[in-house]
């Protein structure tokens, strides 16, 4: 169990740390205030738990099988969308990271609509993954033990998770079409 415990909070820290990468990028976006630094501490900070997480968590599933004990823990629909979701993020995160230079070079062909829309796919597996674990978190620290307060907290972080992901895709792209001259 301990190595699950420590990637549950790694994986709360890493929401945290998410949180701000994403506040950023959007006060960024929508006042054309852009720091570099800023934006690769931020980004950067971000993908160092993002691999540590990824790595505790295969060790927690496929190695140790650590999940003995907890109560949400059965092979359904939302185990499998979450694992399918983070083996996609490990695939999708090298684009999201270069996107900005690929749609610098290729604004004004398809490439460019291409790279947009597997970063809008990047955020919703992202905001997917988040919204069907954030409460496995609380339950493997042992926060959270009412089922009926888990669906509460499910449905609030679906729905922030929703929101998230279409003011993303949204303020990001127009940004991104008035940069490279489209539409
Ligand atoms: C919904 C969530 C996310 C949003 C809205 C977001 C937004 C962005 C944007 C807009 C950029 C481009 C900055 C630019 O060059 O103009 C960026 C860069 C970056 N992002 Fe994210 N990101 C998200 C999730 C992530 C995740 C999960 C990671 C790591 C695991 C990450 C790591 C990075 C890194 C390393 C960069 C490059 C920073 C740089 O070179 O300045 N991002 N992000
Ligand atoms: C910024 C990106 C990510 C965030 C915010 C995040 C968040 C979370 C959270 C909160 C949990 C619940 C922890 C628990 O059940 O105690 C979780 C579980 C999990 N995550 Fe992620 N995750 C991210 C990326 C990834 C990646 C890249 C992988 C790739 C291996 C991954 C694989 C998993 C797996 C397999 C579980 C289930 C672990 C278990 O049941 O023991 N996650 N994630």
């Amino acid at each position: 169990m301990t190595i699950k415990k420590w990637n549950a909070r790694l994986s709360l820290l890493t929401i945290l740390l998410l949180l701000i990468h994403e506040g950023y990028q959007l006060f960024a976006y929508i006042t054309f205030y852009y720091n570099p630094t800023l934006s690769k501490v931020s980004g950067y900070a971000v993908a160092g738990c993002f691999v540590l997480h990824a790595i505790l968590s295969v060790i927690g599933v496929a190695v140790l099988h650590d999940a003995k004990g907890v109560a949400y823990k059965r092979l359904n629909i939302r185990t499998v969308l979450q694992r399918v979701s983070a083996v996609l993020l490990i695939l999708l995160l090298p684009l999201h990271i270069f996107s900005f230079p690929m749609l610098k070079s290729s604004a004004g062909s398809f490439g460019y609509v291409m790279v947009e829309a597997v970063q809008i796919i990047f955020y919703a597996t992202l905001f997917c993954h988040v919204a069907l674990s954030f409460s496995n978190a609380l339950v493997t620290l042992g926060w959270l033990s009412d089922i009926k307060k888990k669906r509460v907290i499910d449905v609030i972080d679906l729905i922030i998770c929703v929101i998230m992901l279409i003011a993303v895709s949204v303020i990001i792209t127009t940004t991104h079409a008035k940069m490279f001259g489209q539409g």
